[in-house]
């Protein structure tokens, strides 16, 4: 009886002990697996804050001409850079641009940057006429959305396939003249009369 006791409780001490040599296994090769060598802390980066996306305005140009202009209407304020290729500058305008693709980048004031893609469309001379008349004297009934008389130009295509009315409403006033508020000058009927004559397309 108290051999079998004394067997019992050997039992017990050597399967607490096992059990304890595992353990200590364990933590010692977690510990060696864990050992890392030293790495330099990253360097802290400048940019902290959110990247606004630039919002802009762009005008075209005639095809073979340097006329169009970029103008960022957002982000804008103090410390805000822009560039359209290498160099950044305060103003937020662009001008003497040819007809191409750009990328418009804002820089703020701690050298955060996002950019917004930009395309300077090419124009015939005659269109660009037309469609610098639109953008002066169609708005606000016309442009950034509004729809007038069912009417929007804000597409180079919509001011295209609404030639014959643009003419009837703007040269020859029938039944009234557009824009609604008084008549183009006899110059600008001209451009419009021109470019209809021409063909009205943006090419001409
Ligand atoms: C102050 C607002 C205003 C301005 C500016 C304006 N329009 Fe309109 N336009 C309207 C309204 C309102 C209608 C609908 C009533 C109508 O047809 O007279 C309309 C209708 C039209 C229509 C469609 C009706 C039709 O006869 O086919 C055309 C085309 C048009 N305008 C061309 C022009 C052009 C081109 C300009 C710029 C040179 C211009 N409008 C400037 C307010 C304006």
């Amino acid at each position: 009886m108290i051999f079998e006791m004394l067997i019992f409780i050997l039992n017990i001490f050597f399967m607490k002990a096992t059990r304890i040599i595992a353990v200590f296994l364990f933590v010692v090769i977690f510990q060696l697996a864990c050992k890392k060598s030293p790495v330099a802390p990253p360097a802290p980066n400048p940019c902290s804050g959110p990247v606004i996306l630039p919002v802009v305005n762009k005008t075209a140009t005639i095809s073979g001409q340097s006329l169009g202009t970029i103008t960022v209407i957002s982000p804008v304020g103090s410390g805000y850079t822009y560039s359209i290729g290498v160099a950044f500058q305060a103003s937020t305008n662009f001008f003497n641009l040819a007809a191409g693709n750009y990328t418009v980048t804002a820089k703020d004031a701690n050298a955060c940057t996002s950019n917004v893609a930009v395309t300077i469309n090419g124009y015939g001379p005659k269109f660009f006429a037309v469609r610098t008349i639109v953008n002066g004297y169609c708005g606000p009934c016309h442009l950034n959305g509004a729809i007038s008389g069912g009417k929007n130009f804000d597409a180079d295509v919509d001011v295209v396939n609404s030639w014959d009315r643009i003419k009837i409403r703007a040269v020859d006033g029938n039944p009234s003249f557009m824009p609604q508020n008084g008549q183009l000058t006899a110059p600008d009927k001209q451009k419009i009369v021109d470019w209809v004559n021409a063909g009205h397309r943006i090419t001409d």
